[in-house]
């Protein structure tokens, strides 16, 4: 990492982790432009476990995600990240591509907050590997990055997530009515937050306590 990228954006590039739960080894580490066939893989395969949760997209979601689709995305990713607004990490276990856990919205200043957002493989659910990727984002914008907020929405509908929220600590802050256009209507959103202040330790100590991840 040049001396000067980090000074303009500190925590990236970046490689977090790992933490040991049910599923393996998890570690975060920056979308690279050879994860294309394993991000094309599962996204096709998995559709209808993603689709109600993701804004909605132009074009079919078979164009969308096709791995000749994801250079351009990756580009869009690093430039934002480059420019300091966005953390684009891929979720490995044991070594593999398995989802991805994206900081957006990075702002400075006085505010100093973000979002944070994920989707993991199918394959892998309730076996801790969301739970594992949020703690250690959260542990990084709070560290390396250097923010003292961080926010999430959620479809109400969405129990698995709202559980992976809970789990990191963060607290319910209000509903945002027809936020945001997800699955090709206007949804409702549970808006999330938790500031550094709220943070006994860091997120993975949190989730080690609660029996959810392993020491390594
Ligand atoms: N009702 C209640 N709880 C549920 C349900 C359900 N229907 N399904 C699963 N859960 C719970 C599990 O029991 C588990 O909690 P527990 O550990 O207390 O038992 C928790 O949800 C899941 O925890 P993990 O195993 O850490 O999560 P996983 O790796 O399975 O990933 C995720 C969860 C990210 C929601 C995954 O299913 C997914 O990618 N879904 C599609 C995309 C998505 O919804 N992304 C999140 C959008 S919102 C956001 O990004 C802030």
């Amino acid at each position: 990492m040049s001396v000067l990228r980090s000074a303009q954006h500190p925590g990236w590039p970046a490689k977090i982790g790992p933490v040991m739960v049910a599923a393996g080894e998890v570690r975060l580490r920056p979308v690279r432009l050879r994860d294309a066939a394993a991000w094309s893989r599962i996204r096709l395969r998995d559709r209808d476990h993603l689709e109600p949760w993701e804004p909605t997209g132009r074009g079919t979601w078979e164009a969308r995600n096709h791995a000749s689709n994801w250079p351009s995305l990756w580009s869009g990713l690093k430039a934002e990240a480059r420019r300091g607004a966005m953390i684009p990490l891929a979720i490995e276990v044991d070594g593999d591509f398995a989802g991805q856990i994206t900081v957006g919205n990075i702002v400075r200043g006085a505010l100093r907050s973000a979002w944070i957002g994920y989707w993991v493989a199918r394959d892998l659910s309730g076996k801790g590997v969301a739970t594992a990727a949020l703690a250690l984002g959260l542990d990084h914008c709070f560290g390396p990055v250097g923010l003292h907020r961080v926010e999430a929405t959620v479809r109400p509908e969405n129990l698995a997530s709202q559980a992976v929220l809970r789990h990191a600590g963060f607290r319910e802050e209000g509903l945002l009515r027809r936020y945001l256009d997800v699955d090709g209507a206007w949804r409702d959103h549970l808006l999330v937050g938790i500031t550094v202040e709220e943070v006994l330790g860091t997120v993975v100590d949190r989730i080690v306590r609660e029996g959810r991840a392993t020491p390594l």
